[in-house]
């Protein structure tokens, strides 16, 4: 086991959903962490609950920048001022619809962002990284589970921006062969911090199942669009990998680890995700059962460009980081619905 006496650990994004929860569990692990999050998609709110949880010594060991990775000069100061062991790098944005209509604000964001990120990084001989990547790289997968070394396809420009991001990384490892870079393709975060602090807010109307179900569960929203209910899967709704955020945060300390001990990195990619297919009725049945109430459903038409059923492998991640998932779909309704009525308004109070 490494000591993480002192080891100084930036969160790209760790103000956001999985960064949040990734940071707890960073700082009850012992490391010190710096975060810079340009509050795109998140709020300082979410920040002082991490310290909440983590209680005043520990904070003792977080700091907050606000900053963008589009200005490589807020990226200078950081490097200039903290010795910086790693980088977890969640920062981006992530709303698929969003991207094919303004693919550029991706492109900028997503891409300009981690090339900054990787160039100061180099300069200040900071070469251990982990990337946010995702299940979305695997695209309409011809077979299920989903492999580490199945060939890649995008579907949509967000997904493109990931695949170019693990290219970039390839191709920066292969070139300088000092970076140990890691990989990782979540499949579905959904669930909460167990203490119902911490948890997703997205902004305007959800783009994906679960806060929209909770959204729906809280009154906010009067019923669930269901897309799709003649796939060809045992209820013919399509099937995901759901994984809790907070298995998914302790996926980023085994990577993290790996880092730190492993010999040889170089660009590896590994899926975060349980192994388990799970219907939209089967996580709606799911989410009933925890909340108490009915969750009214539409049966719409299939969303263009979903695919019918993923689910990962999972078996590199276990083999090589040790890690594997500890929460199934109850404890991820569980915790996600103790987020949502304490919290119907997310990091706000009712507007
Ligand atoms: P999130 O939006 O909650 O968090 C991302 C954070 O990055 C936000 O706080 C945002 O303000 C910040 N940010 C965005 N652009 C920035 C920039 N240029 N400079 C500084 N900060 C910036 O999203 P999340 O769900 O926590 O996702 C984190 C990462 O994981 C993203 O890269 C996302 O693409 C990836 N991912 C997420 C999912 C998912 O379903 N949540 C699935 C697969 C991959
Ligand atoms: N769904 C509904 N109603 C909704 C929202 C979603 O029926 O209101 C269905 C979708 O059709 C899909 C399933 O619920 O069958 C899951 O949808 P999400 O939007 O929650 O997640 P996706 O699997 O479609 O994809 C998202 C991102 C991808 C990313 C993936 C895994 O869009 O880019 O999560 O991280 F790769």
């Amino acid at each position: 086991m490494v000591s993480n006496q002192q080891q100084n650990i930036l969160v790209t994004g760790g103000a956001g959903f999985i960064g949040t929860h990734t940071v707890v569990q960073l700082l009850n692990e012992g490391f010190w962490v710096s975060i810079i999050d340009n509050l795109d998609n998140s709020v300082t709110e979410a920040v002082d609950r991490v310290r909440d949880l983590v209680g005043p010594d520990l904070s003792l060991n977080l700091e907050f920048h606000l900053g963008d990775l589009r200005n490589k000069e807020d990226l200078e100061k950081l490097f200039s001022q903290t010795k910086f062991d790693a980088v977890i790098h969640f920062a981006g944005l992530k709303a698929v619809g969003e991207s094919v209509v303004n693919p550029r604000r991706y492109f900028d964001n997503n891409l300009i962002g981690t090339i900054n990120l990787y160039e100061v990084m180099a300069k200040y001989n900071c070469k251990r990284m982990v990337f946010s990547s995702s299940s979305t790289v695997y695209g309409q997968p011809e077979k299920i589970p989903c492999v580490e070394d199945f060939h890649l396809q995008a579907m949509n420009p967000y997904g493109r921006t990931k695949l170019f991001l693990e290219e970039i990384a390839r191709d920066i490892q292969k070139a300088e062969p000092d970076w140990k870079i890691i990989l990782l393709r979540y499949f579905n975060p959904v669930g909460a911090h167990e203490s119902g602090q911490l948890g997703e807010d997205p902004k305007g109307i959800p783009n994906n199942l679960m806060p929209y179900i909770h959204q729906v569960a809280v009154g906010r929203l009067p019923e669930l669009n269901v897309y799709g209910f003649d796939y060809p899967t045992k209820d013919g709704t399509a099937v995901r990998d759901y994984i809790h955020v907070m298995d998914l945060a302790d996926g980023h300390i085994a990577a993290l680890r790996k880092l730190f001990t492993a010999e040889y990195i170089g660009c590896t990619a590994y899926n975060l995700g349980t192994g388990q297919g799970t219907s939209v009725l089967e996580m709606v049945a799911a989410f009933e059962k925890v909340c108490g109430k009915r969750i009214p459903i539409k049966l719409c038409p299939r969303r263009p460009g979903d695919a019918t059923a993923v689910y990962a492998s999972k078996e590199k991640a276990e083999k090589e980081l040790g890690w594997k998932a500890k929460y199934g779909i109850e404890e991820m309704c569980r915790d996600q619905w103790r987020w949502a009525s304490q919290n119907p308004w997310g990091y706000q109070s009712k507007p």
